[in-house]
């Protein structure tokens, strides 16, 4: 009789890292709700119009980027692991879930606190009818649905009709597109609540801009390292043509970050600032898939950096910085809570 099914067995670790991975994300997690974004709005509400837009154009691309990741991306390439692989799957999920249900929330109550309703009906349109968010996805999900499609055929093609070797190519595509997106694609959003936060200004968005950055660091590291182990597997030539795939997409994602960033941050004056910025995290990209980097070192706006240095951050009582987030105070609801008091009307 074949082993059909088995169960998750933690006892016996599956490799040298995934259960680290699993200690470190569960031991970051958080809430949307622990935040409380009111004290921003004093902020807010007297910025300049176009720098409102460029804010939520931001935050509506990572919006994108963390609702694809979560609805497709982590769980395609969970799926995708042989079927012993219990830990990793588990690992993979979880980050999947805080996608979506953490991330891509937050930033929905960034804009629910910051906008009108229908300010925010008009910001998923633009996003949505936005040709160049909508081509940087299509790059990314194209190679998630792919491996999608090839899994489900490894699953139930009958009589090892099966070829491994492009399953093993299209699993290699989508965890590049995915290293990217983490690592790399989310940080042209991530430039500006960075830029704020590191002049003292929307300090609460800025934290949890700066949990979900922690968050997507230990994801493109994780996936990266899988990526590397399928690697070692391949011969010279394949490793030959995955290489070369990956810098093709780097440089097709690459041109139409650019056109993306001329379009959010020219009127706001920090193109040339965002695109530097980008191709440091394009190079930390590569580095996840263990590969050289690619761009000249530049610079990077040290006020960003500031913005992005979580740990060394002491607190400051004049700028309001400082390391712990500021917590929605909530208390949990009594029986007296349901008790209103009868209306008087017409009665003595
Ligand atoms: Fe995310
Ligand atoms: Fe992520």
């Amino acid at each position: 009789m074949t082993l059909e099914y088995t169960g998750a067995n933690w006892n016996i670790p599956e490799d040298d890292f995934t259960q680290s991975f699993y200690e470190q994300n569960l031991s970051q997690f958080w809430r949307p709700e622990d935040i409380s974004l009111q004290p921003d709005l004093n902020v807010w509400h007297v910025l300049p119009e176009e720098v409102k837009l460029a804010y939520a154009q931001n935050l509506q691309v990572l919006t994108f980027l963390d609702t694809y990741q979560g609805d497709i991306g982590m769980p395609v390439v969970s799926r995708a692991m042989a079927k012993e692989f219990h830990q990793r799957k588990a690992v993979l999920n979880f980050m999947g879930a805080m996608e979506n249900a953490v991330h891509a929330k937050s930033y929905s109550n960034i804009f629910m606190t910051y906008m009108s309703n229908s300010e925010i009906d008009e910001l998923f349109v633009w996003g949505e009818e936005n040709e160049n968010l909508q081509k940087i996805l299509e790059a990314i999900v194209k190679h998630y649905r792919n491996l999608d499609k090839m899994t489900y055929e490894r699953n139930y093609t009958m009589n090892g009709a099966f070829d491994s070797k492009a399953f093993d190519k299209a699993l290699y595509k989508a965890m590049v597109a995915s290293v990217f997106l983490e690592s790399w694609l989310f940080y042209s959003g991530f430039y500006y609540p960075l830029w704020f936060y590191g002049q003292g200004k929307l300090m609460q968005a800025g934290e949890i801009i700066n949990l979900i950055l922690r968050d997507e660091s230990i994801h493109g590291l994780y996936v990266g390292r899988l990526s590397t182990l399928l690697l070692e597997t391949m011969t010279s030539d394949e490793k030959e043509e995955m290489k070369q795939f990956t810098h093709d997409l780097l440089y097709e994602l690459y041109e139409l970050e650019i056109a993306l960033i001329e379009e959010i941050y020219d009127p706001v004056d920090l193109s040339h600032d965002v695109k530097i910025f980008v191709r440091y995290n394009a190079n930390k990209a590569l580095m996840n898939l263990a590969y050289e980097p690619v761009f000249e070192y530049e610079e990077v706006n040290p006020v960003v950096l500031n913005g992005l240095n979580t740990e060394t951050k002491t607190m400051d009582n004049f700028s309001m910085k400082g390391n712990g987030y500021q917590k929605m105070i909530s208390e949990a609801l009594r029986d007296d809570d349901f008790y209103f008091e009868k209306p008087s009307i017409g009665k003595k």
